[in-house]
This record gives C-alpha cells, structure tokens and sequence, in this order.
C-alpha cells in the first residue's frame, strides 16, 4: 500500500492564509490539489504528520481529502513574480504531499452543526495525535458536500521535533481548553474513548506509517512512530479530555 503519485503540472494560486503558504497546482492527472510544501517552515516533519494523521483519521471513518505524493519541478512556477513563493518552490523541488482540493468548500463556521458523537471523536483523536491546529481562532476544518472535512494536521505529533522520551509523550496531558469542540469533552468517555481506542490496533498504526515516503524520514522513524502511539494509546487516563487524570 502506498499513497498515489502525481506530477504538479502548473502553479495557479498560492493560499495566503495558510501560515507555510500552501498553493493550489494542477496535476497530470488534471486533478486539483492544495500542495503542502516540504521546504516550508517545519519541514518534512509536518508532512509526516499530515500522512499519519490523516491517514488515521481516513481509517476510523472520519473525512479528510484524498491524500497524494506530488513531484514538483519549480520551474511551473517560474512566472510567480513572488520571491517568497520562487524560494519556497526551489527548496521543495522532488516530493510533496497534495491533497484533493475540496471546490466551493467553506471555513467551519456556527451555520453547521455536526453531530455530537463527530465533534467528540475529532476531540478525542486530536488528543491522542497531540494535534493543537484546531483552536476556535483556525479549526482547520472545512464543510463541503454538507459534511465535515478534516484538514491541516501538520501541527500533530510534535514530539517528533525533539524525541521526547516515549514515556514523556505516552502520558502528556492534552490542553483543549482552546479545541474548536472543548464543550464536547464530557460525551468523549462515555461515547467515543473505548470505541476508539479499541480500533487502534498495531497493525493499522503500522498501516498508516508505512505510507509515509522514505525520504521524509531517517533510519528507525517508523518503529518510533509506532512506539510513541502505542504507548499513548495506553495511557488514556493521562490525556483523554473529561478525563479522570
Ligand atoms: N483540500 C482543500 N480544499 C479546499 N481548500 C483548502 C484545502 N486545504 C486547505 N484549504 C484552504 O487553505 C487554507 C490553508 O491550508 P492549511 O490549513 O492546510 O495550511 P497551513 O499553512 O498548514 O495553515 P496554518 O496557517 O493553519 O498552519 C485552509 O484554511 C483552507 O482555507
Ligand atoms: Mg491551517
């Protein structure tokens, strides 16, 4: 299993509200993607995360855009007058992650209301991937088709920056005092925590892992990954919101 591969084939707007400028680019497949660059400011790490992340997200049922690898060549974007834009495009030369542009999609805003079991399951799996991109201020969720889409996780799994003891991260509480959904802290134990958890086998964390491409990673990060999630899976009461601990 491995994520599908595309070739940017032109540079049509860069998306100046993301913070690591992200674009729109057409494929060779003639889809349309938002490009996550891998020369922006965190580097490859935050497009591990999108993969794991989302990848998991993707396997518990919940929505997020169809995830591709995308070969870059800077010179598509070489009309872009930008400096910013020509410096990042050149330093993400090779692979990149797209994912599938969501058209005539909008912001999450109080005009949609999804449902109570949806907005604890989406608390419940940003505290378990350590995903702090999901404030009131940038929820980073999109609604299209009337439905609720997932995106941006790049912010998760943040441990990776510094390996932390897996110790350290297996029990690190999880602040959500500022989660788009914190009032939905109370329903996360009785409704969506065992369900949960009880589906994070190995296996699909391995799953998830293994699409992540080499060359974002060195030698030993898979088994990390694994490690760091397993043992934060089994230590729920340390993190879980409208938990115990
Ligand atoms: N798949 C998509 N379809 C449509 N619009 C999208 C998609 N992905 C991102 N966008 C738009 O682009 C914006 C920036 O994307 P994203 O949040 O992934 O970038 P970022 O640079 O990581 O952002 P942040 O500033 O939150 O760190 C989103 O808020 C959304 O408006
Ligand atoms: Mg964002």
């Amino acid at each position: 299993m491995s994520l599908p591969m595309v070739a940017a084939t032109r540079y049509v707007l860069p998306l100046r509200e993301g913070g690591s400028l992200p674009a729109v680019v057409e494929g060779n497949d003639l889809g349309t993607y938002v490009i996550k660059f891998r020369g922006a400011g965190q580097g490859p790490k935050a497009l591990v995360a999108e993969v794991i992340v989302g990848e998991l997200f993707r396997r518990l049922g919940l929505r997020v855009p169809e995830l591709k690898l995308i070969e870059l060549d800077p010179a598509i974007g070489k009309s872009e007058p930008d400096f910013e834009i020509q410096e990042l495009l050149i330093r993400s030369a090779g692979l990149n992650l797209a994912v599938d542009f969501l058209p005539g999609s909008f912001g999450y805003d109080a005009t949609f209301s999804p449902g109570a079991k949806l907005r604890a399951e989406v608390l419940w799996l940003d505290a378990f991937t350590a995903n702090v991109d999901r404030s009131w201020r940038n929820p980073n969720l999109l609604v299209w088709h009337k439905e609720l889409w997932m995106i941006d996780h790049g912010a998760a799994l943040y441990f990776h920056h510094s390996w932390m003891p897996a110790e350290r991260f297996a029990t690190l509480p999880f602040d959500y005092h500022d989660h788009v959904f914190a009032d939905s802290a109370s329903d996360v134990l009785a409704a969506v925590d065992e369900p949960l958890a009880a589906r994070i086998t190995p296996q699909l964390l391995t799953e998830v892992i293994a699409l992540v491409p080499g060359e974002w990673l060195t030698e030993g990060d898979r088994e990390r990954y694994l490690e760091y999630l397993l043992a934060r899976l089994a230590n729920r009461s340390a993190w879980v919101p409208g938990g115990t601990a």
